[in-house]
């Protein structure tokens, strides 16, 4: 296998805004190539970082156009794939679905990479990928990636521990058995579940907060040609941060009128308006929360939430995917919708360059990954892995 270990370059997959880029470029990852059928996210993603060659605005099954972009071998290889048909929102068709089956485009391109393939390949999406059709999605999905010769961990993050938003997501890291080696500890075969010496299960259950039981019972049954691989991380640390640092109470923004506001109180479920309602009689300041309307039981009910986080942040595809701010006390309650701006703060990209459309950045923010959460990852196991992997295959000076 051909490689420059001297460099840190990845290939995005299913690139969307550029979210992972985002994160990846901070600790000196070069993007060789990003690509994404969508136009829209490819002209956002251009009004950000500037109009770019290595951007292929195009189809993941076009192999043949996506290899040929793609002139050095990457280290690593980025595929947050679409989780339309993974969501309890979408028709769970899960990788047989046209959308999340994009999956599968990945795959064959990172098969045809043959010689150039990526020694780590990242996957993201939600959590249904790990449930989707009784498990079956993540067993094959594991299986084809070890059968491209990877070892595999998988954990699931939520971006809450970074930022205030609940945004779970499931991870699956890929690791070529060509790199194998520390800071990688690989589970030993036959090893018994709870074998308080091996190393790999010390690891993933230190790591509890990013392995709930079904996710280690789904590990535990797949067995893989390869096998399961971990980096010695712990948990990621629960972050200090307010809502309020995120969202803006201030009187400059597009508050709703009274009608619109009083249309929305009446949605809410009784007990919501009444901590509302106190929070409104507060006279020592103003308090920002977060809701979205729901259809329940037939009816429009608006969810507010008292956690000190927002909702996970979603494609507008129509009013109950769109998250509304409030702002509660000196006597008032306001209401609005939360803007293109707070999306970014929330998704960690607080200076991103906003397009002039707002429904096109909502659609982009709410299908990106968080940055921090990407960030936490490439800091604990994708760049120690690269660091460790370029010192032992470079050739010796
Ligand atoms: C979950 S989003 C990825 C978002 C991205 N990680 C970000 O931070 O903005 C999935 C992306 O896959 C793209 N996509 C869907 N089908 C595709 C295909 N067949 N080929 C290439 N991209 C595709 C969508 O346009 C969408 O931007």
């Amino acid at each position: 296998m051909p490689d420059n270990f001297g460099e840190k370059t990845v290939c995005e997959f299913f690139a969307g805004i550029g979210l992972v880029h985002e994160a990846l470029q901070s600790s000196g990852w070069r993007c060789l190539y990003a690509g994404d059928i969508d136009p829209k996210k490819h002209a956002m993603h251009a009004g950000h970082y500037g109009a770019s060659d290595h951007f292929h605005e195009g189809d993941i099954w076009d192999a043949d156009e996506v290899l040929a972009r793609i002139a050095e071998p990457p280290f690593l290889a980025t595929a947050s794939f679409p989780c339309t048909d993974m969501s309890l929102a979408g028709k769970r068709r899960g990788l047989a679905g046209a959308q999340s089956g994009a999956l599968f485009g990945f795959l064959q391109v990172i098969e045809q990479l043959a010689d150039r393939r990526p020694r780590m390949v990242l996957l993201e999406n939600v959590p249904g990928f790990l449930t989707s059709h009784g498990g079956k999605d993540f067993e094959v999905a594991a299986q084809e990636l070890a059968d491209l010769g990877y070892w595999l961990d998988a954990f699931l993050i939520d971006a809450r521990w970074f930022v205030p938003q609940s945004r779970p997501r499931m991870f699956v890291v890929g690791y070529h058995e060509s790199i194998i080696g520390p800071p990688l500890v690989v589970r030993r075969e036959n090893a018994e579940w709870f074998a308080l010496d091996d190393r790999w299960q010390q690891a993933v259950h230190a790591s509890d907060k990013m392995r709930p039981v079904n996710l280690l019972r789904a590990i535990q049954s797949i067995e893989l040609p390869t096998g399961w691989a971990t980096v010695e991380t712990g948990c990621p640390p629960q972050r200090r941060y307010e809502l309020a640092d995120f969202l803006d109470a201030d009187d400059d923004q597009p508050w709703w009128d009274q009608q619109q506001c009083d249309r929305h109180a009446a949605m809410m479920f009784d007990r919501h308006r009444q901590q509302v309602d106190a929070l409104v009689d507060d006279p020592r300041g103003v308090t920002l929360l977060t809701a979205f309307r729901r259809v329940r039981q037939g009816e429009q009910r608006m969810e507010v939430r008292f956690d000190g986080v927002a909702g996970c942040l979603r494609t507008p595809r129509g009013g109950s995917a769109k998250q509304i701010v409030l702002r509660a006390g000196r006597g008032r309650l306001d209401m609005r919708w939360m803007t293109p701006r707070e999306y970014a703060r929330l998704q960690g990209a607080p200076d991103y360059t906003l397009p002039d459309n707002t429904i096109q950045a909502l659609f982009g923010f709410g299908d990106a990954v968080c940055v921090p959460a990407i960030r936490w990852i490439d800091e604990q196991m994708l760049t120690p892995v690269w660091q460790a992997a370029a010192k032992s295959l470079l050739p010796s000076p």
